[in-house]
């Protein structure tokens, strides 16, 4: 079976990770501090903080942002349910609104309309890796008073323009989970201008510390009793997960060059199969591919379903895009049952494709082969 996804570890990291057990400092420490610092670099911001996960790191930018009990927050319905639940885990209302067909981004017009005055902050998310209208969203961000968060899960690596994502909100949360482009199994990271929004996020992350105490303790021989001064979590990156994530950011630039290598073949294969989309090329930025996502149109001659089955019976793995949020169970219990029809459609027929570093010639071969042949046994009934 050719997977979906599959991380690209080599002896660079396993050298890293003998590194960090031997050094006897295996819980976040000294390797953390390194790579958060190489992360802020990288998105060009003046701090990164890294958390458990990109959800934990969500839960971090909400309580940040202000956001409380009777607050709104505006994003996407289209995305995984996490950026949804971070709301809903302060207290506060996550407004779920359509995306745009073309690039199954949140519609920065939707977004205009669903903002009112009880609304906190707005929540970009960069869906696969593809840019989505974040210049428009910090305008109205901007105009409305409102606190702006990246959800950049899929996105180290994009470039909106010349501009890394994550750079534009007051912060965004980045994901270090086994099906990102930079991984270390799980992991995340908020990151931010504002020193006080970063020592706060420091705090949060860290059962609430006082971090001046906290900076203390690291430096003394005999160090002060903490002082705990918020409700804070344990949500940190251990030092054996920074330890392989350091090595796969050293080779960002070369990961996001082979993925678009990937995805110029599968558009360039499908590009004559009538109904199946691929994913728009970002014309001023960069993809970074994180998943490679196409939608069966209903002009296709076959359901998506179908098509899923019919690859997986030929050894090619697939899923679907990702979620209709305000459709899930737990989301229609809270908020009853609404439409969004361009993310409907969007999660009945998106299909992500096999899409990883170091997938071999002939696996993408193969993918791309059964998809045409799958494709052209079904000849259009329409
Ligand atoms: C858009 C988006 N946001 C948030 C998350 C949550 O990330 P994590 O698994 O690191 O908690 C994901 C995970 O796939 C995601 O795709």
């Amino acid at each position: 079976m050719i997977p979906l996804a599959r991380p690209a570890f080599g002896p660079e990291e396993e050298a890293a990770v003998a590194e960090v057990l031997r050094s006897g400092w295996v819980a976040q420490g000294p390797t953390t501090a390194r790579f958060e610092k190489e992360f802020a670099a990288e998105v060009g911001t003046k701090h990164a903080v890294a958390t458990s996960s990109c959800t934990t790191a969500l839960h971090l930018a909400v309580i940040a942002a202000g956001v409380g009990p009777g607050d709104e927050v505006v994003l996407p319905s289209f995305t995984f349910p996490a950026t949804a639940n971070a709301v809903i885990y302060a207290g506060a209302t996550p407004v779920l609104v359509d995306v745009e067909r073309a690039s199954l981004n949140v519609d920065p017009d939707r977004v205009e309309e669903a903002i009112t005055e009880r609304t906190r902050a707005l929540l970009g998310v960069h869906l696969f890796g593809a840019p989505c209208a974040i210049e428009r969203l910090a305008s109205l961000a901007r105009e409305n008073g409102l606190f702006l968060i990246e959800d950049a899960a899929c996105a180290i690596g994009t470039r909106i323009g010349n501009r890394p994502a994550g750079s534009f909100g007051d912060v965004a949360c980045f994901s270090l989970h086994a099906r990102k482009v930079v991984t270390c199994g799980e992991g995340g990271l908020i990151v931010t201008d504002d020193d006080e929004l970063a020592d706060l996020l420091r705090s949060l992350r860290t059962h609430g510390v006082d971090r001046d105490a906290e900076v203390r303790h690291a430096k003394g021989a005999a160090p002060p009793a903490a002082r705990y001064v918020r409700l804070g979590y344990n949500y940190r990156l251990s030092d054996v997960q920074a330890a392989i994530a350091r090595i796969q950011l050293a080779r960002l630039g070369e990961f996001v060059e082979e993925r678009n290598r990937i995805a110029r073949r599968y558009d360039a294969a499908f590009a004559d199969l009538d109904g199946l989309r691929s994913p728009p090329a970002v014309e001023t930025g960069t993809h970074s591919y994180q998943s490679y996502v196409a939608v069966v149109e209903r002009e296709a001659p076959m359901e998506p379903d179908a098509l899923r089955a019919a690859l997986a019976a030929r050894g090619v793995s697939t899923r679907v895009g990702t979620y209709a949020v305000h459709r899930e169970p737990y989301f229609e219990s809270l908020f009853g049952e609404r439409s969004l029809p361009v993310t409907e459609e969007a999660a009945r027929r998106s299909i992500a494709l096999p899409m990883f570093n170091g997938m071999a010639e002939d696996d993408l071969e193969t993918a791309v082969r059964a998809v045409r042949e799958v494709w052209q046994k079904n000849p259009a009934t329409h």
